[in-house]
């Protein structure tokens, strides 16, 4: 496990410096979900893939910008399943971006998770990572090291309020939530990349960041295995809330594509009870 954390801090480096030196704009390729992919998303996917084939403990590779599973070695007992560069319709716009990893072992379901990654490229370079069963640990690039600035530990309610999904589309009870907390006194904190935006909610130790299923996309957008898993544990360890629409906490989901989504809800505690109170009779 400890190579490939050693290997995500040289990913983080050289996307860093890829995103801040690389020409912009999009690729003529598409992802299997379909979104156009920018030319960041495949140089960023290609450095993950030349760093990571070679970690012998790693057996596949399943990206956001590939449609099939990359066997690596035969041996390896870990799959590591990343999006490359989170934020692709902001990056050209200069707002945060991220890249993040969920690594499991023993097939891919969300009770298999063992540790998250994520990198947020901001005004500073920052990195979570998280192993089953610890708090997150938090850290910050100085120069060419990470330094490590601690756990992180949330609270039991926040001030923010980071609701996704198009407001056209909303369900009607999602609106009555998202309303019920803004006439609570929550304020809007939402840039349209779920790494800057989580981060957030986790460091500021609550909030809620929701990513609903709405009347044109009923599975909600954000993917299982790169995007909603890995921040559950990120949260769940930190000791805030991770749940579906259902109320189930995302680390019970079973993805049945590796590009399947979840709606999905991640806070803190208070806010999530307030979730599971408007979503109980959808
Ligand atoms: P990606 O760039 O990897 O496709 O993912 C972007 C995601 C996520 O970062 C963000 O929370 C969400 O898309 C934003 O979606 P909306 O534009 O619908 O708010
Ligand atoms: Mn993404
Ligand atoms: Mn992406």
């Amino acid at each position: 496990m400890q190579e490939i954390f050693e290997k995500i801090e040289e990913i983080a480096l050289e996307i860093d410096n890829l995103i801040k030196t690389a020409e912009g704009g999009y690729s003529d390729h598409s992802n299997s979900t379909g979104d156009v992919q920018l030319k960041l998303d495949i140089l960023s996917d290609e450095i993950i893939e030349q760093k990571l084939s070679s970690v012998k403990t790693i057996g596949s590779l399943i990206s956001e910008e590939k449609e099939n599973i990359l066997e690596v070695s035969s041996s390896g007992k870990y799959t590591v399943c990343y999006d490359p560069l989170d934020g692709s319709s902001i990056v050209d716009y200069n707002l945060s971006v991220g890249s993040i990893f969920g690594i499991y072992e023993n097939g891919l379901n969300a009770e298999n998770i063992v540790a998250s990654v994520y990198i947020v490229y901001g005004p500073r370079v920052e990195m979570v990572k998280t192993l089953k069963g610890s708090k997150p640990e938090h850290y910050r690039l100085v120069g060419t090291k990470f330094l490590n600035l601690g756990t992180i530990t949330m609270q039991e309610s926040g001030k923010i309020n980071a609701p996704g999904g198009t407001q056209k589309n909303w369900y009607p009870y999602h609106k009555l939530l998202i309303d019920s907390l803004f006439q609570d006194g929550y304020r809007l904190r939402y840039s349209g990349g779920m790494v800057p935006d989580l981060h957030q909610v986790l460091l500021k130790g609550g909030g809620l960041f929701s990513y609903p299923g709405t009347t044109d996309k009923p599975k909600g957008k954000l993917r299982d295995l790169f995007e909603v898993i890995p921040f559950a544990l990120t949260f769940i360890e930190a000791g805030g809330e991770a749940i579906d629409e259902h109320g189930l906490s995302l680390l019970g989901i079973k993805p049945e594509h590796p590009h399947d989504t979840t709606p999905c809800f991640f806070g803190s505690k208070y806010e999530i009870a307030k979730v599971k109170e408007a979503y109980a009779n959808a």
